[in-house]
Formats: C-alpha cells, sequence, structure tokens
C-alpha cells in the first residue's frame, strides 16, 4: 500500500483512489474550515462542483480533494479559513 503525507503524517492509501476517498477511508469527514465562522468541511458533492474539498497538494493551494489521484509521497496540507 502506498502513502500520502497529511499534515505531516503518513496516511495509507489503495491505487486509484483519490486523495479525499483517502482522508474519507482513514476516517476524516472534514479537513479545512470555512474563513466566516471557521466551520468544518470535507466532501459533499463528491464530483468537483462544490468545492468543499479543498486542500494545498505539493503546494498548489485550493485542490479539489475529490478529483486529485493520490500519488506515493505526495503532500496534502488541510486548509484554515479559506473560501475558495
Ligand atoms: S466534494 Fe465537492 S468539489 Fe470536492
Amino acid at each position: 500500500m502506498s502513502e500520502i503525507v497529511v499534515d505531516g503524517e503518513p496516511l495509507p492509501f489503495v491505487e486509484g483512489q483519490t486523495v479525499a476517498a483517502a482522508l474519507v477511508a482513514a476516517g476524516r469527514v472534514a479537513w479545512r474550515t470555512t474563513r466566516v465562522g471557521r466551520r468544518p468541511r470535507g466532501v459533499f458533492c463528491g464530483i468537483g462542483v462544490c468545492f468543499d474539498c479543498l486542500v494545498t497538494l505539493d503546494g498548489a493551494r485550493g485542490q479539489r480533494a475529490c478529483l486529485v489521484p493520490a500519488r506515493p509521497g505526495m503532500t496534502v496540507t488541510t486548509e484554515e479559513g479559506d473560501d475558495e
């Protein structure tokens, strides 16, 4: 099983999973907060429409975790207070 690195911690994933699928499979339901009210967000639509699942992937902010396949060694940084 391969691993991505989420906020500095290794997280295993199955080939073919998106970043969001890997996070949900690990029990995470939220990985960012909204700018207003700091409300938790994770996967909502799962098809790239709602932008609730934004994360920073390999330094690129505002990426939709539900659309990007996990790759070995990919760094995932959760986002605080973003409404992008
Ligand atoms: S969950 Fe809606 S865009 Fe990713």
